[in-house]
């Protein structure tokens, strides 16, 4: 049994946040509320002190609180924060470091994990002030529920409803009771483009959505690992249960999995990165147009899997799994490059259907190993993820046994 902070910020949803107590509770599950002002003027404190049979904790100078110990303590007693519904005002605050109520102190005094899940207005959430704060904080770790879409208190339908109390009493319990195949792993997996500057306002992309890859992170998460998701610019949110780092460059993706190879457990690249980018990092400011016409030098970038492979020699770990997107016959470019890359496995996509692939749900691909070739003929992203997992947890036995 576990100690939860609950911080209930001021959205409609907060009525929901009482589902959420009782479900942690169902759980074996202590919640100790926290309600910022704007909170009780959507549900009264009454409701949650009755129903956590705890004070609520509503105001950082409130008479006797700074007394209580309990009060005190929950920064290093609670075993996880978690925050539903969020505002765009508390993600904002946790995102800067502002404190200047109890829930934003307790952020900061708190080491324990932190689990966030938003509620606002579409528009809003949308705003890039809200999408850098997400990214800030799931960079530092932070956990996030997403938010739903459906019919918003203001009357518009789309994103940001908050999601489910079931949603966010399953992930909390993740957090408190991991369990899963991967539990205890650390899985690396890239996603989305690379965009490569031409100058200050252009740059080279591709199609890539990130679906494959947050596919995959998320299935990760699911099974117990801890994720790491580099990703390209893409405008999907981060997957429950992931801790997201976000690049644009080839180079910068290189660098942040650098950072975490060597701890890695599993590494999969389902990026598209750039082959090329151009020389000299770009030109400076914006390039003029003339009437002559423009030649761009375009260098070769680092090639991220293969410099894995390579680091990796002869080790067993990480197992490394690569996504290659061919128009030609998938199965022999995925052998020669499982190995040129040296690499476990390479997921080979058929990017000339127009069913499947790149900016779709779907995929269809060849799963490329060392043993032979398995055809994933035409499915959800969500389903090769499963997949692949299966396959990187085999790897991963074998790696064991080896040893
Ligand atoms: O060689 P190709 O680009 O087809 O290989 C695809 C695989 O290699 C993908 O897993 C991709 O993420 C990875 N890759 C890489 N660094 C590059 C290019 C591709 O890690 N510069």
């Amino acid at each position: 049994m576990a100690l939860v902070a609950l911080g209930v910020s001021g959205g409609i949803g907060a009525y929901k946040a009482v589902e959420v107590v009782r479900g942690l509770q169902k759980h074996g599950h202590e919640v100790a509320a926290i309600m910022t002002r704007s909170a009780r003027r959507f549900v009264g404190e009454v409701t949650f002190e009755a129903i956590t049979r705890r004070p609520v904790i509503t105001d950082q100078y409130a008479r006797g609180a700074n007394a209580d110990i309990e009060h005190i303590s929950l920064a290093t007693d609670a075993a996880l924060l978690v925050v539903a519904p969020a505002t765009a005002n508390i993600i904002g605050k946790f995102a800067n470091g502002i404190a200047d109520d109890f829930l934003t102190s307790l952020y900061l005094a708190t080491r324990a994990p932190v689990l966030i899940a938003p509620a606002m207005n579409t528009n809003m959430l949308e705003h890039e002030a809200v999408r850098r704060n997400l990214t800030t904080l799931g960079a530092r770790g932070v956990r996030f529920v997403e938010p739903g879409d459906g019919y918003l208190a203001c009357g518009w339908i789309g994103k940001g409803r908050l999601a489910d109390p079931e949603a966010i009493v399953e992930a909390a319990v993740r957090v408190l009771e991991p369990r899963g195949s991967l539990l205890g792993r650390l899985v690396v997996v890239t996603a989305g483009p690379t965009y490569e500057d031409i100058d200050a306002v252009r740059y080279i992309g591709n199609r890539s959505s990130g679906r494959m890859g947050y596919a995959i992170a998320a299935e990760a998460a699911r099974r117990g690992a801890r994720v790491i998701l580099v990703s390209g610019p893409s405008a999907l949110a981060a997957p429950s249960g992931a801790e997201v780092i976000s690049v644009r460059s080839a180079a910068e993706m290189h660098a942040a999995v650098g950072r975490h190879a060597a701890q890695a457990d599993v590494i999969v690249m389902a990026a598209a990165v750039a082959d090329y980018t151009p020389a000299d990092g770009g030109a400076e400011g914006k390039i003029e147009k003339a009437e002559a016409p423009l030649d761009l030098r375009l260098v070769r970038t680092p090639d991220i899997l293969a410099d894995l492979g390579r680091a990796r020699g002869q080790a067993p770990r990480p197992v490394l799994i690569g996504f290659a997107a061919e128009s030609g016959d998938p199965v022999a470019r995925g052998r020669e490059k499982l190995k040129r890359k040296g690499v476990d496995l390479i997921v080979a996509n058929d990017i000339s259907r127009r069913d499947a692939g790149f900016d779709s749900d779907l995929n269809a691909a060849t799963l490329v190993d060392a043993n032979g070739d398995e055809p994933f003929p035409l499915g959800p992203k969500t389903a090769l993820a499963s997949i692949v997992l299966d396959r990187a947890e085999r790897l991963l036995n074998l790696a064991r046994d080896r040893r």
